[in-house]
């Protein structure tokens, strides 16, 4: 069942070569619980994989992918609400298109998103108004340590923006298994969003009729228009999350540049950090065999299937541009290996 010497290249987004030394591909608890056992034998470390397209592959890897495959879906009714309990290796947009083509609401805006549910708690994803958090209501997953099957409330996963407890104090830990979300009865669309609001002028969408599934469509319009397909043009998503400042920089920076996008959260601002790096003019850049999308600042590409170490140089070379032109700190969003 464990595999040694597997090319990585098939299973990140970013289409970046490097080498496994073991890999598990695990269907089963069993099978879960027999990888971990052979990473405790060899003193491994472990690199829990779903679809790859938040993980940014430094060099090879020397200790064991467990790339988990286990599917499973099931949607009931609960009370007054539905009740999804999903494996960890079943696929985010699938579940999002089973839910809104039963006419059930809740996961529209989370439409698109790439990756597995095993996945989703770990960054708490999030797009156009909505997180995971929202219909998140519990996980299971297995502590690497003791082979432990452990249960995680909403509370007990501590989840912020792009944030949870297995980035933070339970970091490495835990192989999340299955994921459950309920979805409430009465539904309200989120389309406050400025991309959102902006396809349903254009389209001219009356938007008191949406149903689920026409928020979801909106959804997968705007995002096919400025993110690239992985499939096409290899990229982990955002490459940075956007930085939250203190009132005092960002009144500094909007007095600077008026037109800068920034949210208030709470008495701290989150500003785009796509606009800082289009302003800065890196939008379209293209630098050997990485670069910028031309229509997503925020997204670094890599259509010539450079080396991790191409990616994560550009990134730095942006950093400390942004650091240097507005004295804002870039943090990575998807996960450096090794
Ligand atoms: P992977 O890349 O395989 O893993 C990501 C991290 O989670 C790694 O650290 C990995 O070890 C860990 N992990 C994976 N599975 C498990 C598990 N079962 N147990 C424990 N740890 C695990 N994200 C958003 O939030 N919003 C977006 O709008 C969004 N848009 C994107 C658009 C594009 C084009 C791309 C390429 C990415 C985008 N992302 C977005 C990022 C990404 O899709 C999400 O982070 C997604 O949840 C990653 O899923 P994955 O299965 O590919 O995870
Ligand atoms: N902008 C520019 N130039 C650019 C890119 C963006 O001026 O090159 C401006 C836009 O015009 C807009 C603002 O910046 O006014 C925000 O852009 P956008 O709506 O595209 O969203 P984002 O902040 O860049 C975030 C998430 C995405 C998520 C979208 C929609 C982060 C790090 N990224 O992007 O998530 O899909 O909002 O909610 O929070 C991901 O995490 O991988 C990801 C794609």
């Amino acid at each position: 069942m464990i595999q040694s010497d597997v090319d990585l290249q098939p299973y990140n987004t970013l289409a970046i070569a490097a080498r496994a030394a073991h890999f598990a591909r695990v269907e089963t608890l069993e099978q879960l619980q027999e990888a971990l056992e052979f990473a405790r034998r060899k003193h491994l470390p472990i690199l829990p994989l779903g679809g790859g397209s938040n993980i940014v592959l430094t060099g090879d890897f020397p200790g064991l992918v467990v790339h988990l495959d286990n599917p499973g879906l099931s949607i009931s009714k609960q009370g007054d609400c539905t009740s999804i309990t999903a494996g960890a290796g079943e696929n985010w947009h699938r579940l999002v298109l089973a839910t809104v083509d039963r006419g059930l609401g809740g996961l529209e805006n989370l439409a698109l998103i790439p990756g597995r549910i095993g996945a989703a708690p770990i960054q708490n994803i999030g797009a156009y108004g909505v997180e995971l958090r929202d219909t998140f209501q519990s996980l299971e997953a297995v502590h690497v340590a003791t082979g432990e099957v452990h249960r995680f409330s909403a509370a007990e996963c501590e989840f912020g923006y792009r944030d949870s407890v297995f980035k933070g104090r339970a970091r490495d830990q835990y192989i999340i298994t299955s994921v459950c979300l309920h979805l409430p009865e009465e539904w309200h669309p989120r389309t406050d969003y400025p991309a959102l609001q902006q396809y349903f002028r254009e389209q001219q969408v009356d938007a008191t009729g949406l149903t689920p599934r026409g928020v979801a469509d909106a959804v997968i319009a705007v995002r096919t228009s400025k993110l690239p397909d992985p499939g096409v043009i290899p990229n982990a998503g955002s490459f940075f999350k956007n930085p939250v400042v203190d009132r005092e920089l960002y009144h500094e920076l909007k007095q600077a540049y008026p037109d800068l996008v920034a949210y208030e959260v709470g008495d701290r601002w989150k500003l785009a950090a796509g606009w800082l790096i289009d302003r800065a003019g890196w939008r379209g850049r293209r630098q050997g065999a990485v670069g910028v999308h031309e229509r997503q600042a925020l997204v670094l590409v890599n259509p010539g299937r450079g080396n991790g170490a191409e990616v994560t140089g550009l990134a730095r070379e942006i950093a400390a541009d942004i650091k240097a032109r507005y004295g804002v700190e870039l943090e990575p969003e998807p996960r450096y290996y090794p």
